[in-house]
């Protein structure tokens, strides 16, 4: 099922996401309209706050990003990124681990809009699966900036707060445009 994805301007993407406790049939059905969504947008991730549900899940798919190599290592050993794919994080926790590096983001929930972020060049994660599972990797490349990117999410976190001032300044009109389409929309009950 392909859900409704929320723009700019909706509360839920400024609310952090409550922990998931419960590994059950409904959970799954969730992540797989998660997925269906992320997949039907053409998105290397999509966050539970931007379909209106603050939850603490996130899905990313960066294996057809063919030119923007990603990296994975499990267990210490480099792994083939679509063996993994796609990924659902449940609870996920996130370490840099080297110095910060800048490339360009867009996002699911600001149409149209893009700049270059600065972030890790890897990170490690630790998350559960959509059954509860506790797995450990590391990343480099797209996907350490797309779980960043999706992480800051479940926080409340956008990647406008990310960006530098001549960038934010560049969108300011667009975002406010944004923010006030959308909470228009909130108050007609769309
Ligand atoms: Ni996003």
């Amino acid at each position: 099922m392909i859900l409704p994805i929320v723009k700019y301007g909706h509360p839920a993407l400024r609310q952090k996401g409550a922990s998931i406790e419960k590994f059950d049939g409904k959970l799954e059905t969730f992540v797989d309209h998660m997925l269906d969504t992320m997949y039907e947008a053409d998105g290397v991730g999509l966050a539970a706050q931007q379909v209106g549900k603050v939850l603490q899940i996130t899905v990313l798919d960066v294996s057809h990003a063919e030119d923007r190599p990603s990296t994975m290592t499990v267990d210490g050993k480099e792994v083939e990124i679509k063996n993994y794919m796609p990924l659902v994080l449940i609870n996920p926790e996130v370490e840099p681990l080297n110095e910060m590096i800048k490339g360009p983001e867009g996002c699911l929930s600001f149409p149209e809009i893009y700049a270059d972020i600065e972030r890790p060049e890897s990170v490690e994660v630790k998350a559960q699966d959509h059954k509860g599972t506790h797995f450990t990797f590391t990343c480099g490349g797209l996907l350490a900036k797309a779980v960043q990117h999706e992480l800051d999410h479940l926080k409340g976190i956008l990647f406008i707060d990310r960006m530098e001032r001549k960038d934010k300044d560049k969108w300011r009109a667009a975002l406010e445009a944004m923010r006030s389409e959308t909470q228009r929309e909130l108050k007609a009950g769309k």
